[in-house]
């Protein structure tokens, strides 16, 4: 049964394949009856626009029937916790609510965003895996605590639409502003796909808003395969000379699990990380990337995102591409 939880199941093969395969899907966009007869659950925790639209999409592309689940919004609201006393707002453990889902559908998408309260649970990718455990039928990682891996997908489709060849160009994942202490899903995965793909990738982050090292080294593991370099910069203005993309993602900084407060004075203080025109200005022409959702003239400027070098569209739309792929790859069909 292939599981897509998080990038230990796409080893480097199945990786190529399914970006192949993505980049297909956009140049024969046909639907097709390849999945009729299979229903997919889509289980979502927290607010979607992209995924949760472009996998019901992808589904009924290949014949297959969505449905979108919301707990506690119109569906039981669902505790994951296994020690947890159910005595709150939740009417249902996900060992029951997974275990029903799993004999109504043939797969599960799930988005389980990071609590950014508990940071082993979010470390262990805890809630996400909860479902996994419960489930008996393949699951689609959908944004979990620690990874976006369908994000990855299509980003590195983009990304090649955008390059050509990739290896050994100059791909920046710059920290970005954010009223709101984000997860490190989207940057974590962002990192380890541009490595993947052989690029000289740098964080630039201001200090405090360091990734966690594990997620560095596999970076680094999967650069060393592919002929590419993970290193990291204090200094956004020298990171982003030569960047032939530039990808701007909020994320929060390590305190927020024991200090929340210090952490949002911290990030309010780096206000000026904002991408500019000046800021792409310094590039080699850079492609700019953003996973969506953005917020203009906060993490990036509006004339950025209109103009010419902007492929966020393009990222989104690949969404779908990739997310057909990934389709097929766990039911074992071709569309
Ligand atoms: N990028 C992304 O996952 O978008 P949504 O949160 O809208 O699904």
């Amino acid at each position: 049964m292939n599981h897509l939880t998080d990038w230990t199941d796409l080893p480097d093969a199945v990786w190529e394949a399914c970006l192949d395969r993505a980049r297909w899907h956009r140049a024969h966009p046909a639907w097709t009856r390849a999945a009729a007869g299979r229903a997919l659950g889509l289980l979502f925790f927290n607010p979607s626009l992209r995924t949760r639209t472009s996998m019901d999409v992808a589904a009924a592309a290949l014949g297959a029937h969505a449905v979108t689940l919301s707990p506690g919004q119109g569906v039981w609201g669902l505790e994951w916790r296994d020690d947890a006393r159910m005595d709150g707002e939740a009417a249902e453990h996900v060992r029951e609510a997974v275990g029903v889902l799993s004999r109504y559908v043939a797969a599960l998408g799930v988005r389980t965003f990071a609590t950014l309260a508990d940071r082993e649970a979010d470390h262990a990718d805890a809630a996400f895996r909860a479902v996994v455990a419960a489930s008996s039928v393949p699951v689609v990682n959908l944004e979990s605590a620690r990874w976006h891996p369908c994000q990855a997908l299509a980003d590195a489709a983009a990304v090649c639409d955008t390059l050509g060849d990739p290896r050994g160009q100059k791909f920046v994942l710059s920290w970005a502003p954010h009223p709101k202490a984000l997860p490190r899903a989207v940057p974590n995965s962002a990192v380890v796909m541009a490595a993947r793909l052989g690029m000289e990738v740098v964080v630039a982050r201001p200090p405090g808003f360091e990734l966690d090292g594990d997620v560095l080294d596999f970076a680094r593991q999967a650069a060393a395969r592919s002929g590419g370099s993970v290193t990291e910069s204090e200094d956004q203005h020298a990171a982003l000379s030569g960047a032939r993309v530039v990808y701007a993602k909020a994320w929060s900084g390590g305190a927020v699990y024991d200090d929340p407060g210090a952490e949002a004075a911290r990030r309010a203080g780096h206000a000026d990380w904002r991408i500019t025109e000046a800021a792409l200005g310094r590039t080699a022409g850079a492609a700019f990337m953003h996973c969506l959702p953005v917020r203009r003239g906060v993490v990036v400027d509006g004339d950025v995102l209109d103009g010419p070098n902007a492929v966020h569209l393009l990222q989104a739309e690949y969404r779908l591409w990739a997310q057909k792929a990934v389709l097929e790859w766990i039911w074992e069909v071709r569309g």
